[in-house]
């Protein structure tokens, strides 16, 4: 039920707080990650891993991509993600080392439980990040970690994506915990990280306001360009998805490092452009590097809109619109920058008069190949 709210995409955005907040609950006890379902992969067998492959599809696996610099990070395991379509027709190289983690919001999508059913004939152990009670990619797994969003019944997927971010994140953390990657300090840091984003969530959903007014401004827009970089980059990728889905404009989401291999040339004055700008207090030094780029497209006459963290002054001279996020640390910010990429897409549909919660051509869960 929509319950008051004009639209079941809109209800789902205001609920990506308690969607991160339920799916940490309970799963962190006495400052250790606690997932019980995860019982039948011992801890000898966890710190055997080699390898671990993502597959999943659409927005799912922009939050594995998200999920691979924080486990790769945390854990020190080598982490591929790979659509499910394309990974099941490529004879791909699997073995008793790698672990096959897939991500579901509707655990039906025919592609991602074809890839599983094959990774586990092939000899794989496979783990589920799954929304939806009893589906059949669960059941087909060896193991799953739900996520508890609660129903998502716009087509256009919102909280199951958060809550799929901060379960595989838990995933993470314990994983390094076991493998004796981070310390116990590093461990309670980025726990403490990990509870304090619903807050944060609903501190960026305060703005939403802002953004519903530059959609409007936009709304006769044809085309939209996203750069990030790190993980910005799947954030990019999601924003382009979010946009093509419910608005119907073309989109493109890019790697801001590879701007000079090609993409800058579709920068003409008026392009706009959004740009998920890295915190300047990551260890990486990237934050100089995306101001840079920021400051390349604006030369050639780009519109560009900035979600940087509170308080980044940097981007101030060189964009056109700022939207803030809270502090949070480098791997959290993901978390809080999908959000007005979100509410932008969907009141630019709005905007133009289309169904947010049933665009065209699409499906919520894709049965069939
Ligand atoms: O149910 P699933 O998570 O397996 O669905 C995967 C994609 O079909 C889904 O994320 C799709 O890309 C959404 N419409 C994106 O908003």
């Amino acid at each position: 039920e929509k319950g008051g709210w004009s639209s079941f995409m809109r209800k789902e955005v205001s609920e990506q707080p308690e969607a991160v907040a339920n799916t940490l609950r309970g799963r962190v006890v006495d400052g250790r990650v606690a997932i019980p379902e995860l019982e039948s992969f011992g801890d000898e067998e966890l710190r055997g891993i080699r390898r671990i492959t993502v597959i999943a599809c659409g927005t799912a696996a922009y939050a594995g991509m998200v999920a691979k610099y924080a486990i790769e990070q945390w854990a020190r395991v080598p982490v591929e993600v790979e659509l499910s379509h394309e990974f099941r027709y490529r004879e791909p190289v699997l073995d008793d080392g790698t672990l096959v983690v897939s991500i579901s919001q509707s655990g039906e999508t025919m592609d991602t439980l074809m890839a599983v059913k094959y990774a586990r004939e092939m000899g794989a152990r496979t783990i589920s990040i799954c929304n939806t009670q009893g589906a059949t990619i669960p059941r087909e797994s060896d193991a799953v970690v739900y996520t508890h969003a609660g129903p998502e019944v716009a087509v256009a997927s919102t909280k199951a994506f958060v809550a799929q971010i901060a379960a595989l994140y838990l995933f993470g953390l314990h994983l390094a915990r076991v493998r004796g990657t981070l310390d116990d300090a590093a461990l309670a840091e980025n726990l403490a990280e990990l509870q304090a984003v619903p807050e944060k969530l609903s501190t960026v959903l305060e703005q939403a306001e802002r953004v519903e007014q530059l959609a409007h401004w936009m709304a006769d827009t044809r085309s939209v360009l996203f750069l990030g970089r790190h993980v910005g980059y799947p954030i990019a990728l999601e924003g382009a998805l979010k946009l093509k889905e419910l608005a119907y404009i073309h989109a493109e989401g890019f790697a801001a490092g590879e701007l000079k291999h090609g993409p800058i040339a579709l920068i003409e004055p008026g392009q706009p452009v959004f740009v998920v700008v890295p915190s300047p207090r990551g260890s990486a030094n990237l934050h100089p590097k995306v101001v840079s780029n920021i400051q390349e497209i604006r030369a050639r006459g780009a519109r560009v809109i900035a979600i940087a963290e509170a308080g980044d002054a940097a981007v101030l001279p060189f964009a056109d619109e700022v939207l803030r996020i809270p502090l949070a640390a480098p791997l959290f910010e993901p978390l809080l920058a999908v959000v007005p990429l979100q509410v932008f897409a969907m009141e630019l549909a709005q905007a133009k008069g289309l169904d947010v919660d049933q665009p065209r051509n699409l499906a919520k869960s894709v049965t069939v190949e």
